[in-house]
């Protein structure tokens, strides 16, 4: 079986529903064709500020989520990256293989240190990081939405680079990104994506949210000028939006959309859209509740993951220890 490997961060109480679309969706799926690991990157967290009782909080309810999704540890390795502390071992070395400029030109890089007052070094190599998270499981294939192509891109270089340089070491992945739900686009202001860091409440949707908000959000939705229900993401990208978050959860295909509310207006589709996410996401907050009430057992689930992870995390860094000519880590 190929392997997969993939990350979220816990920097916010809940996912929201481009994460879901756009790569989540992928983890639950990939659980029957791929030998898969998924982690909550906690260390990848601390590159911007943080409080210490919020993220050990956020980590676990991360967890919880994706078990609630659907992520099965008999099918799956769920872990927590901190737990693992070869991605950072890793990191460094892969870091001295970095240029600087290389890691200069990422995008996600010069729009968040545009805007945070705060810019750590940390926040300049996390995609180095990222890189380690991926290359340790020597993973095939890395579900993600479209805004991490780029950096999938730099960890692909990365692997080259060091199998060029000490020999064959390094599987180089392929980012498997859905065209269709890649980048899912704020409810607010459709013309930028959802993000949990730039959108406004009214932008955004998130899995644990109120089922009655969620129906408010949808139902306020920006749309587009015009009344035909058309899937055109160049002219009309608030009604293109709606259509590919109905049709990937209601799993029907956007031209059946396109045919049923023909001759129907905007509030008709919101109408109905609302009630499609707000029972999407209501049994997935339920559940994540559930896992919170036992932390218990999610961290037991969470520790084994984590030794499975840790298996193969060490065996590979003590095959890079080897090449690169440091001694073997004890
Ligand atoms: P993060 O935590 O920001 O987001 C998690 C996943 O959600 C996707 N995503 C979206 N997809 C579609 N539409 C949107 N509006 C949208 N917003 C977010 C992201 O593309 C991502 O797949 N750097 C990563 C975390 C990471 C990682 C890794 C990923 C760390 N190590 C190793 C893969 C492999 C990130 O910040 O994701």
């Amino acid at each position: 079986r190929p392997r997969v490997l993939s990350g979220i961060q816990p920097t916010a109480d809940s996912f929201h529903l481009g994460n879901y679309l756009g790569a989540l969706r992928s983890w639950v799926d990939m659980q029957d064709t791929h030998d898969a690991y998924y982690c909550v990157v906690d260390l990848h967290a601390i590159t911007i500020s943080h409080e210490p009782k919020v993220l050990r909080r956020r980590s676990r309810v991360a967890a919880a989520q994706l078990l609630a999704l659907g992520l099965d540890p008999q099918r799956c390795t769920l872990f927590v990256q901190s737990q693992v502390p070869e991605h950072p071992m890793l990191s460094w070395i892969l870091e001295c293989h970095t240029g600087f400029g290389e890691a200069g030109r990422m995008t996600q890089f010069k729009d968040k240190s545009s805007k945070n007052e705060r810019v750590t070094v940390g926040l300049f190599t996390y995609p180095v990081l990222q890189a380690a998270d991926i290359l340790l499981y020597r993973a095939d294939a890395v579900p993600v939405g479209e805004d991490q192509r780029q950096h999938l891109e730099l960890v692909r270089d990365l692997a080259q680079r060091f199998n060029t340089t000490y020999g064959k070491m390094f599987v180089v992945p392929e980012a498997h990104i859905v065209k269709e739900t890649g980048t899912i686009q704020d409810l607010a202001e459709p013309s930028r994506k959802m993000s949990k860091s730039a959108s406004g409440p009214a932008g955004i949707i998130d899995l644990l949210e109120e089922p009655n908000r969620i129906r408010k959000k949808i139902k306020s939705a920006v749309t587009d000028t015009g009344r035909e229900i058309t899937y055109d993401p160049e002219n009309k990208p608030g009604i293109s939006n709606l259509l590919t978050i109905y049709s990937t959860l209601a799993k029907v295909s956007i031209a059946d959309l396109e045919r049923d509310y023909d001759g129907k207006g905007y509030g008709d589709l919101k109408k109905d859209l609302a009630e499609v996410v707000a029972d999407f996401c209501a049994p997935i907050a339920e559940r994540t509740r559930s896992y919170l009430d036992d932390v218990a057992e999610l961290d037991k689930i969470l520790l084994a993951g984590a030794e499975k992870a840790q298996a193969v995390a060490g065996a590979t860094l003590a095959r890079v220890y080897d090449k690169i000519g440091f001694r073997t880590p004890v």
